[in-house]
């Protein structure tokens, strides 16, 4: 496989773009200044089920708080750790977790944080994956 290079350049802050790797769905998100500020909540830590990524589920260097090479940009897999539908930013599921905005899963209401870390007692037992990449320049991504 080549890698994917990505242009983020008009991703403005709360912006997520989609692109195709592999054949999956990629979420890159631009994270607001609130939202990196959410992520190092520990209040929200305790909701999550693998708060440090432990499960081995990004490359060494995404294995921090942002689960990213810089924490303005996330890049995710987008494919559900529990039976592989494709999780939707702010969708509601009915999950509790809902207020703290991240993803959901339309089909059994599995609940991701703007990291991609999967909350307690959803269905999907693991965080989202981090694909391999590279930021080759400050405006764009290398997926592979
Ligand atoms: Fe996502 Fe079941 S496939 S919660």
């Amino acid at each position: 496989h080549l890698p994917v290079d990505v242009d983020i350049s008009k991703l403005t802050p709360g912006q997520q773009m989609t692109v195709v790797w592999q054949g999956k769905p990629v979420f890159i998100m631009r994270r607001t200044p609130e939202e990196i500020a959410l992520l190092q909540d520990h209040a929200l830590a305790e909701k999550l089920r693998d708060a440090e990524s432990a499960a081995n589920q990004q490359p060494a260097y995404a294995r921090n708080w942002h689960r990213s090479l810089v924490p303005e940009y996330g890049v995710y897999v987008g494919i559900c750790t529990h039976l592989g539908c494709v999780p939707g930013l702010n969708q509601p599921t009915g999950n509790t977790a809902d207020t703290c905005g991240g993803y959901g899963c339309p089909c059994h209401g599995s609940k991701f944080d703007l990291a991609g870390r999967v909350y307690k007692g959803a269905p999907a037992p693991y965080n989202l994956p981090v694909p391999p990449y590279s930021m080759p320049s400050p405006t764009s991504i290398r997926l592979g």
